[in-house]
């Protein structure tokens, strides 16, 4: 797994400033604060800080952003990075600071001066989820410059005890998010359904209860409907079952439920040769769901919290789906598969049924790269939400807009619903074009119990995006890990226990 830049807290030491390696970052409020660090390092660079300060170019900075000094005279520092950012930061444009530092950072160490800065755990998140680069595919550079080891990041600050406190959890957090991007950075003939099972079988050494569902398993509960997507693949389905046991015996848990289809062609109702490598990120709801898991026991979330996954690839073979078949899910309806190609929601179809059937969750969230349909709609900002429960539908997308990522609310109703009418089965696994991604929650719905609190994510705009995002370079986000994470600490946690321990 890619590891996240070491991140530590250390009391600040002003006289430390001269004879620090690597990169020096100053965070100024406006020309006239300056505080201790950055008044010494002015005095060391003769006034060179001082003069950036007057110049239109820090002037012209928003809170957040950085310019620098290469290469001082009276440092040992190769730089100094000079951020505009408010004493009393946001937790966002914390983060955008740490991101603009990752940017500069390269491999050189990095020493923050965040003195009382509020936020400076947060910062660190923001350089540490910048950092990211996805190098498993790439043989390692064999030269010295190539194989140094990256330079650490130190928050040198008035009170490190607390500020160390503060980073345990977005330590876990930034672990999550790094699994999750590699698994849907990672290509398709490495990461089988076989080998991500046995990558969410390690989740044991964290103490979570992992299951592997094997075909004959899924067989015998009826998963029809699940298993016709995998028939053309010789990469066997799945289902894993992650159970974290953070909270009260008699808790229901929160279920979390991810779409892995490893590689999606479309089957007999193939995709054009064109992108169809992007589909090697068919897994990102899976990806998202291990990710939490991860972060959840990571830093020992007091909660209970169920994910399951569905694990099947979308292949042609004379075994494969055909368009026209008619396949039963577990929960005995009848589906058409008028489209190959819709293949997610066959597959979500069982998980979330069986989720429902063996743990009567609390709550239920499902994450999946669904919809085409949906980048149309939200292009690559927001997720498209999809919920039967306005309460724990605000509570998503509060926490989403707290953790900056995007999402947005879609609408759910009969009309749509209608849509889904087959001439022969119980229902289509299509409604048309119009309104894809809310057809496509429609289908969804109907695999779920109207007293379920029931929240749908389609994904597939936000999970891995060409351009770099806001605390990603391009490539896998790691979308939803962030929000989901939060989610359960604000509203599955026993908070009473948390006091407990504090006091
Ligand atoms: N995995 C795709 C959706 C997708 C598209 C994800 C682009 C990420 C980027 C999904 O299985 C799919 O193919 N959906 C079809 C549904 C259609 C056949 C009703 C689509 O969106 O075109
Ligand atoms: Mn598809
Ligand atoms: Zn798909």
């Amino acid at each position: 797994m890619t590891t996240p830049v070491s991140l530590s807290a250390q009391l600040m030491d002003l006289d430390a400033c001269a004879t620090l390696e690597g990169r020096i970052a100053l965070l100024v409020d406006g020309p006239d604060a300056l505080d201790a660090a950055t008044r010494r390092v002015n005095r060391l660079t003769k006034g060179a800080v001082a003069r950036l300060l007057a110049s239109d170019r820090f002037s012209k900075l928003k809170p957040g952003e950085t310019v620098s000094l290469a290469f001082p005279a009276g440092l040992q520092a190769e730089a100094v990075d000079i951020v505009r950012l408010p004493r009393r930061a946001t937790l966002a444009e914390a983060r955008k600071a740490g991101v603009g530092l990752a940017k500069l950072k390269g491999k050189a160490a990095l020493t923050v001066m965040a003195g009382t800065q509020r936020h400076a755990a947060e910062l660190g998140l923001g350089v540490a989820l910048r950092a990211y680069a996805y190098e498993d595919m790439k043989t390692p550079a064999k030269d010295a410059a190539g194989t140094a080891a990256t330079g650490a990041v130190t928050l040198m600050v008035g009170k490190p005890d607390e500020i160390e406190a503060a980073l345990v959890p977005l330590r876990a957090a930034a672990e999550g998010v790094f699994l999750t991007r590699d698994l849907i950075s990672a290509p398709a003939n490495i990461l089988t359904t076989t080998s991500f099972a046995a990558r969410l079988e390690e989740l044991r050494e964290l103490g979570v209860e992992v299951e592997v569902l094997e075909e004959a398993a899924l067989e015998q509960l009826g998963m029809g409907s699940l298993l016709s997507v995998g028939h053309g693949s010789d990469s066997p389905s799945k289902v894993v079952v992650m159970q974290w046991k953070g909270g009260a015996n008699d808790a229901a848990p929160l279920a979390l439920v991810g779409k892995g289809v490893v590689f999606d062609t479309g089957g007999y109702s193939l995709k054009p040769a064109g992108g169809m490598e992007d589909m090697t990120m068919d897994m990102g709801g899976a990806g998202v769901v291990a990710g939490v898991m991860h972060t959840l026991a990571r830093r020992g979330a007091r909660a209970n919290v169920v994910g399951l996954v569905g694990l099947v690839e979308n292949m042609i073979s004379g075994r494969a789906t055909r368009p026209g078949d008619v396949v039963r899910a577990m929960k005995g309806d009848t589906i058409e598969v008028i489209n190959t190609d819709a293949e997610g929601r066959l597959v979500l179809a069982d998980v979330l049924w069986y989720a429902q059937e063996r743990f009567k969750p609390a709550g239920m969230i499902d994450l999946a790269t669904l919809t085409g349909a949906i980048i149309i709609a939200l292009g690559h900002e927001k997720a498209g939400v999809f919920s039967n429960d306005d309460a724990l539908c605000n509570a998503v997308l509060k926490a989403a807009e707290t953790e900056g990522e995007g999402a947005w609310r879609m609408p759910l109703g009969a009309a749509y619903d209608k849509k889904l009418k087959s001439q022969i089965a119980d229902m289509k696994n299509v409604g048309g074009r119009d309104a894809g991604s809310i057809t496509a929650a429609q289908f969804l719905q109907r695999f779920v119990n109207e007293s379920t609190p029931w929240v749908h994510l389609d994904i597939a705009g936000v999970a891995s995006v060409k351009a770099e995002t806001a605390y990603a370079p391009q490539g896998a986000s790691g979308w939803g890990v962030l929000a989901l994470n939060r989610l359960v600490a604000d509203r599955f946690e026993t908070k009473a226990d948390a006091a407990k321990d504090k006091a």
